[in-house]
């Protein structure tokens, strides 16, 4: 025999179920995107943020990837010589990577700017400060 409920009490049902489960906002949160307008970032020094914005991408040794797209090495990058460059791309994005500009401090640009050119072969010896990416925004 089938019981057939009240749409309603179905309806009810469902909803409690959800809010029982806290599926709605367990799941924004684990989801939420990570690059979206007005998000900021608490990491300070040129490490955690590599780690937390770059890395998925450029990955853990800066070698870059190529699979669904084209990430370029940091590693050796001769293009991180004058820190305007490294500086202009983080803060404005480029083709498919996506400006941070918006979500980080001058400093924390400063910071992983100088993180990627003195890492992963990189050894450009004069550092960016808060001044020129304030000058670059
Ligand atoms: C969503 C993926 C993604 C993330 C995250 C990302 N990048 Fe990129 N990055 C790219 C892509 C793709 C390019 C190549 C853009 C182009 O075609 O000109 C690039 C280019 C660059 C370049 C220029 C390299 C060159 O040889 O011209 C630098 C420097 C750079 N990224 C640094 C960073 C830093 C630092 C971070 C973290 C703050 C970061 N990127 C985060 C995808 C990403």
């Amino acid at each position: 025999m089938v019981v057939h409920f009240p749409k309603r009490w179905a309806f009810l049902t469902t909803l409690s179920f959800l809010a029982a489960v806290g599926v709605p906002s367990a799941f924004a949160d684990s989801v939420g995107a990570p690059f979206s307008p007005g998000r900021t970032f608490a990491e300070k020094t040129g490490e955690a943020l590599y780690a937390n914005l770059c890395q998925a991408c450029h990955m853990g040794e800066g070698q870059g990837a190529v699979g669904a797209g084209r990430y370029p090495p940091l590693a050796r990058n001769d293009s991180l010589r004058a820190n305007r460059y490294p500086i202009y791309v983080v803060l404005h994005g480029q083709k498919a990577m996506p400006p941070f500009g918006g979500m980080l401090s001058d400093d924390q640009v400063a910071a992983v700017v100088n993180y990627v050119r003195t890492h992963f072969g990189n050894d450009y010896k004069d550092a960016a400060t808060a001044e020129d990416v304030k000058q670059a925004r």
